[in-house]
């Protein structure tokens, strides 16, 4: 059977090899969104293909994480989400007889190669917009299935616990499964990545996607672009929806509900608004169609009008309603647990958990949404400081370090935030260390940005280290060092965007 991604078959072929071969698997995986449905994907690929597995989860994987998991003396390593970035480390430890890593990412690399690492980028295939580490993961788990189905499982040792030892297994038979239901994780995990560039996803998760529709888990269709389709009263849908910016409607509470008024849309029987997925697709219609033609008369642009309407990727086995049925608010979800120490409650969503482990992400989400507000509205009101090619602020303990870069991304855009630069944002990590994110756009990695090699080298230039992708990147540097890691920040964006002083 051939994988959803061609040129990533015959490495993933091989990584899934050295795993079957394993007697045992160390998961390690990255806290955020894409890092937890990774972790989701590969559990659910090694529960069935019967490989006894523990999951471990990391903000960041440096020296010491890579050393941690070394110390846990497994004799095979599954990276997802992150690994390429650190191979330099990681091949050290291999190289030393630690571990055998099998990393499945789609960040940049760093420089030195091992032999199962399946990363897009080494197949010229966009690890930034087509292919998120769920997508690589998926990947590997379509190759674990077609594997695992080709060597019969072994009497006895099996794994039924869900991988946190070896199990004793009744069958000797595994069940027979392709992994295709998998695609929707892997979808969320590149949406919360912000792979779906101008309202889609393209190239490799468009394969991805087209395997969760035909498994019956995925459904998708062209859809208003807003964030909140499936939680939020129309009313409070309409008035946060500010990447789209129209005139007495958007931040505007009581202009949102009186456009409402004027489309003489039912009410429940409470006399509460409806969500827009409760509506029928009439009036779908109706109302986008009256939004656009709003936006029309207010003068809002028809290029920007186009990003009202996208394409919507719906869990179709989630109720109506619910988070989970919407990818971006999923991951949003996925990014409220992990981003704040509760990875394992994100990844019990993701491997099908609801009642209480629901409950509680949904607590963790109503904090997280609080803290973006108010991260944003403090970096808005506060404003940035501009450099020749860069903006930046420093937070400083008021924004916590693992949302910092979701605040600066979702400010751009807000009074005197500027589109046409990337923004540098930092925050306190500990007493020696400051986190630094730094997002661009893709009309500026057209132009030559690579934030992951500028944060790469600026950071490293004042004894810090840091990498991701070209639109989006982080680093930790010393405390004390922000400025000269500014100016050495500074001066490469004007480089790579052509503009040298
Ligand atoms: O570590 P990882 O690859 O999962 O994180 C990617 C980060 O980059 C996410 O926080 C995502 O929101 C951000 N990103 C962005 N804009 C893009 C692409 C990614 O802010 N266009
Ligand atoms: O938190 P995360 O980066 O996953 O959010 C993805 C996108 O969802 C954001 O860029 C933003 O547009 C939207 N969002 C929102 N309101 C929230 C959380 C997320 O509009 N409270
Ligand atoms: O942490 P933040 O959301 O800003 O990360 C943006 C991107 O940079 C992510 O893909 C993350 O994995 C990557 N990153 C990295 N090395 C660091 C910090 C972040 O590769 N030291
Ligand atoms: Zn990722």
């Amino acid at each position: 059977m051939t994988g959803p991604v061609p040129e990533l078959e015959e490495r993933a072929i091989a990584c899934a090899n050295r795993l079957c071969a394993a007697d045992r698997v160390l998961l390690a995986s990255h806290i955020d969104a894409d890092g937890l449905t990774s972790a989701a994907i590969a559990a659910s690929a090694l529960e069935r293909a019967e490989i006894p597995f523990e999951t471990v989860f990391e903000k960041q994987l440096d020296e010491a994480a890579i050393a941690g998991i070394a110390a846990r003396a497994y004799d095979t390593v599954l990276f997802t989400d992150f690994g390429s970035g650190q191979l330099d480390v990681i091949s050290e430890h291999e190289r030393a007889g630690d571990f055998t890593p099998v990393i499945a990412d789609h960040h940049q690399p760093a420089d030195e190669e091992t032999e199962f690492h399946l990363n897009p980028l080494l197949f010229g295939i966009n690890g930034a917009s087509e292919l998120s580490g769920a997508g690589a993961s998926y990947v590997l788990a379509r190759a674990l299935a077609d594997v695992a189905d080709a060597t019969p499982a072994t009497d006895g040792e099996l794994a039924t616990d869900g991988g946190t030892g070896t199990g004793t297994g009744a069958t000797s038979r595994r069940p027979r499964t392709d992994n295709r239901d998998l695609a929707a994780l892997a979808v969320v995990g590149a949406v919360g990545d912000m792979q779906a560039s101008g309202g889609e996803l393209h190239g490799a998760n468009e394969a991805i996607v087209d395997d969760g529709v035909e498994a019956g888990v995925l459904e998708t269709g062209t859809d208003l672009a807003l964030y909140g389709k499936q939680t939020r009263p129309l009313p409070k849908l309409l008035e946060y929806a500010t990447d789209v910016y129209i005139p007495g409607i958007s931040n505007d509470e009581s202009g949102a509900l009186r456009f409402l008024d004027g489309l003489d849309l039912e009410l429940k029987d409470d006399g509460e608004w409806r969500r827009w997925a409760e509506l029928t697709a009439d009036e779908k219609q109706c109302l986008a169609s009256a939004l656009v033609q709003r936006a029309v008369s207010r003068g809002v642009p028809a290029s920007k009008i186009d990003g009202l309407v996208g394409t919507s990727y719906v869990l179709s086995a989630e109720p109506v309603g619910s988070e989970l049925r919407d990818a971006s608010e999923f991951s949003t979800l996925l990014n409220a647990t992990a981003r704040y120490d509760r990875a394992d409650v994100g990844l019990g969503v993701c491997l099908g958990n609801r009642g209480d482990t629901l409950e509680r992400a949904r607590t963790l989400l109503r904090n997280h949404r609080r803290n973006l507000s108010e991260g944003i509205d403090l970096v808005t009101r506060e404003g940035v400081t501009h450099e020749e090619h860069v903006q930046w602020f420093h937070a400083g303990d008021r924004i916590r370090e693992t949302i910092v870069g979701i605040v600066a991304g979702m400010a751009v855009g807000n009074d005197g935030i500027s589109r046409e630069k990337p923004i540098v944002a930092f925050a306190d990590k500990n007493d020696d260390d400051v986190k630094v994110s730094a997002r661009g756009t893709h009309s500026l990695v057209r132009k030559g940005l690579d934030l992951s090699a500028v944060l790469g080298e600026a950071s490293r230039a004042v004894g810090g280290d840091g990498g991701g992708h070209d639109v989006a990147a982080g680093a930790t540097v010393p405390t004390g060092a922000e400025e000269a890691f500014l100016e050495c920040v500074d001066e490469l964006v004007g480089e790579q965007l052509g503009s040298e002083r």
